[in-house]
């Protein structure tokens, strides 16, 4: 734990600028620097680094954060890393508060499960390269063309046909064995200790940092199971671990995408083919947290699973998360029959390059997959692939793309528009009130509400003003949102919010996003007269409010008065009035 006085004595020292000139070249442009945004691919700049602020955004990517999160993001570390990154930079000494017993003796373990397995990893690497025990498993990896320098990147090890060389060899080097047995490497029987692996290939599942925290064993026969994965352990969680993450990061940064795959063997073949922006799932089903992952390093992600049925649903129950995570996901189809290995052994890497320039955006992959197995020739199967399709179209968060989709679904099965909404039963409006985040594309604009709130971030007379109204009568959704939670901020003795501080707080991606976004590009509304500008505000917000109840009235007009959408539509009617007359 690094005490919250050391975080501010970091951040007070250092500046932003700085930090990120580190990483790429800045120039100055009014009173923000620019530089092209390291976390997207772009021509000209829109990364925008604002020094007073200690405030940095993108208005390509939306990245954004004071110069933890910006370390956070390009060293892919997590806070606390962070911040003792930039405490050495700025020789400022970070002794951690007094642990208590509890944290020490759990920091002490952390340190143990380290070395044991950095010894494991040993181990079984020695076994390989050196002596008779590896030869099998050389000839494995010689038979399918796995050279010395790949298995030197992977780490790669043998462990031996015995019943504890692994035991043995920790014990030998002072391993508290009860530490081993927590990361499932040994077990304990009557007869003593013993090993997980025994005559399997082995494959070390690392972090992002590269620390190796769990192992995978392959047969080299056509034996059964054909892997065995370390169980859960405090290191490891397969949730949240990505296998190769730590060598496909690099890459993933440059090019803003990530493939993902299955196997062990389907990284390796890409990898070695020169294609490294993949990451493959440890033995597990992809989870809402892996694609949550994904999402912090990349804009895209292309799905390269099996042919078969599984890898068809795993296909399309990933598409749900990457739809879930508003990440535009693409599906790579390798021919029939083929895996990444088969494929790449027969084909150059150009060929697989032409594959996936050729991905079909997930939703459409699930859609034509859908219908290959009901065809759409009678009422009976259009309804049930309506109905199939339904809870995912809910999911697409981005309007336009839903438009487009509607109609291509609309065109394959032959029916109206207005007879796949009403199968729909209202469900843009339902989904709108639920869950206005994921409905949005992804950042909505609205210039008044910006510059209202960039008066209640820089002028605390107009902030308390704002509060006097009413948040609720000024701003909607994240504005609103943001800003009820920065008048709960801590303040200055001058009344003005600490925003570098207020940037680790925000929580939610959307509001983290906005909050920068206003924070690079209010320079306008400097020594400015607020109480004109905040007076014109309001009014222009009321007559859009009072544009919007119109349209309202113009669709319940054409409403079936007893559908869920006609009393939505009421309901959204009178919560804008209500708004309205407290204006
Ligand atoms: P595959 O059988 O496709 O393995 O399983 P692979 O890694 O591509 O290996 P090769 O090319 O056939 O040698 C895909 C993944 O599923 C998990 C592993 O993570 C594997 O890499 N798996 C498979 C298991 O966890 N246990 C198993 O018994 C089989
Ligand atoms: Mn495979």
């Amino acid at each position: 734990m690094i005490p919250e006085e050391k975080v501010r004595e970091v951040a007070d020292k250092l500046s932003i600028v700085e930090v990120v000139s580190e990483y790429l070249p800045l120039r100055r442009a009014g009173g923000n620097f620019l530089g092209l945004c390291p976390f997207h691919a772009e021509k000209t700049p829109s990364f925008n680094v604002n020094p007073a602020r200690e405030i940095f955004h993108c208005f390509g990517c939306g990245a954004g954060g004071n110069a933890f999160s910006f370390v956070m993001k390009i060293e892919g570390v997590s806070f606390p890393e962070a911040v003792k990154l930039l405490a050495k930079k700025s020789g400022i000494e970070i002794e951690e508060r007094q642990l208590t017993t509890a944290e020490k003796k759990s920091q002490d373990e952390h340190v143990q499960f380290r070395r044991i397995n950095d010894l494991t990893t040993a181990y079984y690497r020695s076994v390989l390269l050196n002596g008779k025990e590896g030869e099998p498993a050389q000839q494995y990896l010689a038979d399918r063309g796995v050279h010395a320098s790949i298995s030197d990147a992977y780490r790669l090890g043998f462990a031996p046909d015995r019943r504890d060389g692994l035991a043995k060899h920790l014990r030998n080097n002072g391993v508290d064995m009860e530490s081993a047995l927590k990361l499932g490497i040994i077990r304990k029987s009557d007869s003593g200790w013993y090993d997980l692996f025994r005559n399997r290939l082995i494959f070390p599942i690392r972090d992002l940092r590269g620390q190796v925290i769990a192992f995978a064993g392959r047969v080299l026969d056509a034996s059964l199971p054909k892997y065995i994965n370390s169980p859960e352990s405090p290191l490891y969680h397969k949730s949240s671990v990505l296998f190769g993450i730590d060598m496909a990061l690099p890459s993933i940064r440059t090019g803003n995408a990530v493939i993902i795959v299955e196997g062990y063997f389907d990284h390796l073949a890409l990898y070695r083919a020169g294609v490294q922006n993949v990451v493959a799932t440890c033995g597990t089903a992809l989870t809402g947290t892996h694609a949550g992952m994904i999402k912090r390093h990349a804009e895209r992600v292309y799905m390269l699973f099996d042919s078969d049925n599984a890898g068809k649903k795993a296909t399309i129950r990933s598409m749900e998360l990457f739809l879930e995570q508003r990440l535009p996901a693409y599906v790579i189809s390798l021919p029939a029959g083929d895996d990444p290995d088969s494929f790449l052994s027969a084909h150059p890497t150009e060929a697989f390059n032409a594959l996936r320039d050729k991905a079909r955006p997930a939703f459409e992959y699930f859609v034509r997959s859908l219908l290959l197995e009901t065809p759409p020739d009678s009422v009976d199967n259009k309804v049930r692939v309506i109905d199939d399709i339904m809870p995912r179209f809910r999911k697409i968060a981005d309007s336009v793309e839903r438009d487009l989709y509607e109609k291509e679904i609309c065109r394959l099965l032959g029916i109206t528009v207005h007879a796949f909404r009403k199968r729909m039963g209202g469900c843009k409006l339902l989904q709108q009130e639920t869950s206005p985040a994921a409905s949005r594309p992804i950042q909505a604009v609205d210039s008044i509400q910006d510059t209202l709130l960039a008066l209640f971030l820089n002028y605390p007379d107009a902030r308390a003003e704002i509060i006097r109204f009413g948040l609720e009568t000024v701003f909607t959704d994240d504005y609103l949102e943001l800003a009820g939670f920065l008048s709960a901020a801590p303040v200055d003795s001058d009344g003005s919010i600490k925003f570098d501080q207020q940037a680790d707080s925000i929580e939610k991606p959307e509001q983290k996003m906005l909050f920068s976004r206003i924070l690079v590009s209010d320079a306008y509304i400097a020594g400015i007269e607020w109480r004109a500008v905040l007076g014109q505000c309001i009014r222009s917000n009321e007559k859009k409010q009072v544009s919007s109840i119109k349209d309202i009235a113009a669709r319940l007009a054409v409403a079936d008065p007893g559908s869920d959408e006609y009393s939505l539509l009421l309901q959204q009617a009178d919560s804008l009035r209500r708004r309205k007359s407290k204006l």
